[in-house]
C-alpha cells in the first residue's frame, strides 16, 4: 500500500518539520510529499531541501488557488509553524485531513497573535502549573478546530518563556509525528479519517 501523501506548511525554523521527516522512514505509512512556506528565509526550506523534499514559497498566503495548486497531491496537510490563516476553501478543501501544532493546552492561550514566546509568557503570567502541546483539525480560526491529541507539560518554578517553549517543543515533536502516523494508517486502512 502506497504511503499517504503529506503537505507541510511552515513560516519558520521547521524542527516539527524535521520531525516529520525523521519519522517518515521508507517505511512509514506517511511520506513528507511537500513544503510550502509563506517565507522565503524559513529554515524550513533548507530542511525541505536537504530532505530532497519539494518546496514552494507563495507569492499570496491569501490566494486560495495559489494555495490549493501548491498542496493538489497532498492527502493530508501539516501545519506547522505556519503562521498565516488558511483561505476558507482551503479548509473546505481539506476538512478533517489538515491539522495544526499548537505549544500549549487549547483551547486556553491560542487565538489570533498567540503564537511563539507570547504563549508561554501568558502561560507563566498565569500561574499555571503546566502547559502543553495540543494537535487540532484547522477550521477557519486560529487554534480553534476539534482537538486531536494533547499532551501535558510541567511548568517549573524559575522557567522562562525560553525554557518553557524548549520543554514543550520536544513534545511537540513526538506527538505531532504520533498523530501523522496514526492518521495516516487510519487513512490507509479506513480510507478517511472520523
Ligand atoms: C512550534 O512551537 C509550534 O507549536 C508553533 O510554532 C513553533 C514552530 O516551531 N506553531 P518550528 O518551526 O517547528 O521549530
Amino acid at each position: 500500500m502506497p504511503p499517504v501523501r503529506v503537505a507541510v506548511l511552515a513560516s519558520g525554523g521547521g524542527t516539527n518539520l524535521q520531525a516529520l521527516l525523521d519519522a517518515c522512514g521508507p517505511d512509514s505509512p506517511a511520506r513528507i510529499t511537500r513544503v510550502v512556506s509563506n517565507n522565503a528565509r524559513a529554515g524550513a526550506l533548507e530542511r525541505a531541501r536537504r530532505a530532497g523534499v519539494s518546496a514552494v514559497v507563495l507569492h499570496d498566503p491569501d490566494d486560495a488557488r495559489e494555495l490549493l495548486a501548491a498542496l493538489a497531491d497532498a492527502e493530508i496537510v501539516v501545519l506547522a509553524g505556519y503562521l498565516r490563516l488558511v483561505p476558507a476553501p482551503v479548509v473546505a478543501r481539506f476538512a478533517r485531513r489538515m491539522i495544526n501544532i499548537h505549544p500549549a493546552l487549547l483551547p486556553a492561550f491560542g487565538g489570533p497573535g498567540m503564537y511563539g514566546r507570547r504563549v508561554h509568557e501568558a502561560v507563566l503570567a498565569s500561574g499555571a502549573s503546566e502547559s502543553g502541546a495540543t494537535v487540532h483539525f484547522v477550521d477557519e480560526h486560529y487554534d480553534r478546530g476539534p482537538v486531536i491529541a494533547q499532551r501535558t507539560v510541567p511548568v517549573r518554578k524559575g522557567d522562562t518563556p525560553e525554557t518553557l517553549a524548549a520543554r514543550i517543543l520536544a513534545v511537540e515533536h513526538e506527538l505531532l509525528s504520533q498523530v501523522v502516523l496514526d492518521l495516516a494508517r487510519r487513512l490507509q486502512s479506513e480510507g478517511e479519517i472520523q
